[in-house]
């Protein structure tokens, strides 16, 4: 099944309030989701020969499944008239297991309905860079749902394992994982990143290249317990995103592709031909002579430590999107900027980027936007189709 007239169907029972059959083809004409005519076209079908409408029967397929899955309901005593159920409004739609169905395409990649774990079994070329948030082992759920601490090793791990299948000589696995989680009850810090990084080695055979930090200046205060409240701790201000790859020497990063324009002092003192004294500093661990620094260079090494406010226009427009379109709105968006750094940095231009934790598909954007092919997914259906919007519209 594909996602486009599955999306537009359940799109025009979510703006439309009672729905009769006759207005919801008109609409799926109108929108471009179904050829016009295409309802009063018939065709001979099965052994009796009867005519029928082909468009017609899809559409009743599909709201037969959607019926199943509780999306929809009739109107008593109408014939052929169908609403959105308070549940298609309210709740997220999870993918059935082992089920992916693809929501939609771009000219370099494609969005999907499904679980991780199945989105991933499915790869059969070579990913360059899987980058994502899976979801955080958070002890308060998010609406999408979030696996309990002491499952989150073997979850993430379990999900990654089949990604060695796929995965480019030197391609990068980068995870975004959160800096807040703590031991119940407790202001000590779980572990659970250490504990990560050395099952990742362990079972999945992957080196760690580095922690970056993502320092968020408009993060939210917190942890309120112990740094508002108990005041035995810092306020929060990043979260982390793990690299690894299972070749250090051939890893694909090139941080020429994320240069930083030069400082104004540096672009000065290379201007001046750098350097003009001798110097040893730092007890010999860094020495200066006439002309250090003085080569002019396409521009600074991106430091890090990631300067990066997630209140961005990108998130911005998302959320007027999101409202717009009647969806939930997501809880957990990456902001474009960082995605589209460390898609760069990461993955060559042409080269295969996959997130099977997409959410609201930041990182499909990112690609596409950079040139990169990419495959991304995520187990509700409200996000697929808000991705599915976001990659319609203009990059912002
Ligand atoms: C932290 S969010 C990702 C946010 C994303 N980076 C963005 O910028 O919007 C994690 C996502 O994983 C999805 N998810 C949770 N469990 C999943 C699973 N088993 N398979 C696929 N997606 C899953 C959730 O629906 C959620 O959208």
């Amino acid at each position: 099944m594909q996602l486009d007239l599955f999306a537009a169907v359940l799109d025009e029972y979510l703006h439309a309030g009672n729905l009769p059959n006759e207005a919801l083809y008109g609409s799926l004409c109108a929108r471009g989701a179904v050829r016009p005519g295409a309802f009063q076209q018939r065709v001979p079908i099965g052994a009796s020969g009867e005519q029928h409408s082909l468009a017609k029967r899809r559409v009743r397929w599909i709201q037969q499944t959607m019926r199943a899955m509780g999306l929809i309901e009739r109107i008593p005593e109408q014939r052929g008239v169908w609403r959105a159920t308070a549940k298609a409004k309210a709740e997220l739609t999870p993918a059935q297991p082992k089920v992916v169905i693809l929501g939609f395409h771009t000219e370099l990649g494609i969005g999907i309905w499904g679980n991780a774990a199945d989105v991933i079994s499915r790869i059969d070329q070579p990913v360059s860079l899987f980058l994502t948030s899976p979801p955080y082992p958070l002890r308060q759920p998010r609406a999408y749902g979030n696996p309990g601490l002491s499952e989150y090793v073997d979850f993430i791990t379990a999900t990654l394992e089949p990604i060695m299948r796929t995965i480019a000589p030197g391609g990068v696995v980068a995870l975004n994982v959160t800096n807040d989680i703590f031991v119940e009850g407790s202001p000590e810090r779980s572990t659970y990143r250490e504990e990560l990084v050395l099952a990742i080695k362990r079972r999945c055979g992957l080196a760690l290249m580095d922690t970056l930090i993502w320092h968020n200046p408009s993060k939210p205060p917190g942890p309120i317990q112990w740094a508002s409240k108990q005041r035995m701790q810092l306020g929060v201000a990043y979260e982390q995103v793990l690299y690894f790859t299972n070749d250090p020497h051939q890893c694909k990063a090139d941080n020429r592709r994320v240069l930083q324009p030069h400082s104004e002092a540096q672009r000065r003192l290379i201007e001046r031909g750098g350097e003009k004294r001798h110097a040893i500093n730092a007890d010999g661990a860094y020495r200066l002579r006439p002309g250090s620094y003085g080569n002019a260079t396409a521009g600074s090494i991106q430091r890090n430590v990631l300067n990066i406010s997630h209140n961005c226009p990108s998130q911005r427009a998302l959320r007027s999107r999101t409202d717009a379109l009647g969806l939930p709105r997501h809880g957990a968006v990456m902001p474009l900027k960082l995605a589209r750094l460390l898609v760069e940095f990461f993955c060559p231009p042409g080269e295969l980027v996959v997130d099977p934790f997409a959410g609201s598909f930041t990182t499909a954007r990112a690609a596409e936007d950079s040139g990169r092919r990419w495959i991304c997914g995520d187990k509700h259906l409200e996000y697929v189709l808000l991705g599915k919007h976001r990659m319609e519209s203009a990059p912002s």
